[in-house]
């Protein structure tokens, strides 16, 4: 049988992902109060990293060592897959030895390709188009602190990227309205865009996303990769910072996210980040108990 893979939140269903967000409550909160859970005994996780991390690599790493578990780390650097050898070939022989794959890389479909050759499941950890892990770390951070996110009113601030459309994918999956605000030639793919339906609204400037919102979001202007090109974003996505004036417009509680690193001063200014209304340091922290309980589903078959 086919293995599950972890490439899009929409590989889950919305109810499977409520499941998901429980259990990395109850998760959490076993782990505070010093309770050992370690299902995944004996069990191995490669870990490929083709992009620097800290939160995805220092999360899986922690959570298969507290869930009784291991993890490799591979780079390009050290391994065959900076050396030419194929995707394919590198996911047949790696899945042949552990039980799960995390990948972090640059196109999206090496990330289809490893996990179509691969015999254990493939998490994505990042690719230039999603990045689903931290998707469940924010639903978690809004769950615990406002419920179910249902029926809310999510503003995406910046860049159309690997973030802003796994928001778009939870807007589908846990039914909540996503307003989005890009420069031009920033915009969201088309394709993802259209498959987020009546959920998504393209916003014509920062202020329309962000009004009555009660969650605030953005990311960096230059992902990975895209280094070289910070100068001239800076000066495209200058009116896109997430200041206090833009989240004055946003709904009186309305909370503010990123998934980290932040650059204080470029889309998020130093007040926002470091203010009441930001969550920032919960939603890095639960990237640890989501992923546990996404490594439990997925290498343990449970939850
Ligand atoms: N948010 C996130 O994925 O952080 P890292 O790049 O440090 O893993
Ligand atoms: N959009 C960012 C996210 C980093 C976690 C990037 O791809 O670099």
């Amino acid at each position: 049988m086919a293995p599950r893979h972890f490439i899009s939140l929409l590989d889950f269903s919305g109810d499977e992902l409520r499941d998901l967000i429980a259990h990395a409550i109850e998760v959490k909160r076993e782990l505070k109060k010093g309770i050992e859970h370690r299902p995944l005994a004996g069990k191995l996780l490669a870990m490929i990293f083709e992009k620097s991390s800290t939160r995805t690599r220092v999360s899986f790493e922690a959570g298969m060592f507290q869930l009784g578990g291991h993890a490799m780390f591979l780079s390009p650097r050290d391994s065959h897959l900076g050396r030419g050898e194929p995707i394919e070939d590198s996911a047949r022989v790696i899945s042949s030895m552990v039980d799960g794959i995390l990948v972090r890389t640059f196109g999206h479909d090496r990330v289809e390709t490893l996990a179509r050759h691969s015999s254990v499941p493939v998490i994505n950890g990042l690719s230039d188009l999603l990045h689903p892990c931290q998707l469940l770390a924010d639903m978690q951070t809004w769950f615990e602190l406002r419920g179910d996110i249902g029926g809310a009113t999510v503003a995406w601030i910046g860049d159309g990227n690997n973030m802003c459309h796994s928001y778009i994918n939870a807007a589908v999956r846990f039914g909540f309205r996503l307003n989005i605000a890009c420069p031009d030639g920033h915009a969201p793919e088309p394709a993802i865009v259209d498959a987020g339906g009546d959920a998504i609204r393209l916003c014509g400037s920062a202020a329309e996303a962000a009004r009555d919102a009660d969650l605030v979001v953005t990311d960096v202007w230059a992902s990975m990769g895209q280094e070289e090109e910070l100068e001239a974003r800076t000066r495209i996505f200058a009116a896109y910072q997430v200041d206090r004036e833009l989240m004055a417009l946003a709904g009186a509680d309305a909370l503010f996210m990123h998934c980290l690193p932040a650059h204080r001063g470029e889309e998020v200014s130093a007040d926002v980040l470091d203010g009441a209304q930001s969550v920032v340091w919960q939603e890095a922290e639960n990237r640890l108990h989501a992923q546990k309980a996404l490594l439990e589903r997925l290498l343990g078959g449970i939850v």
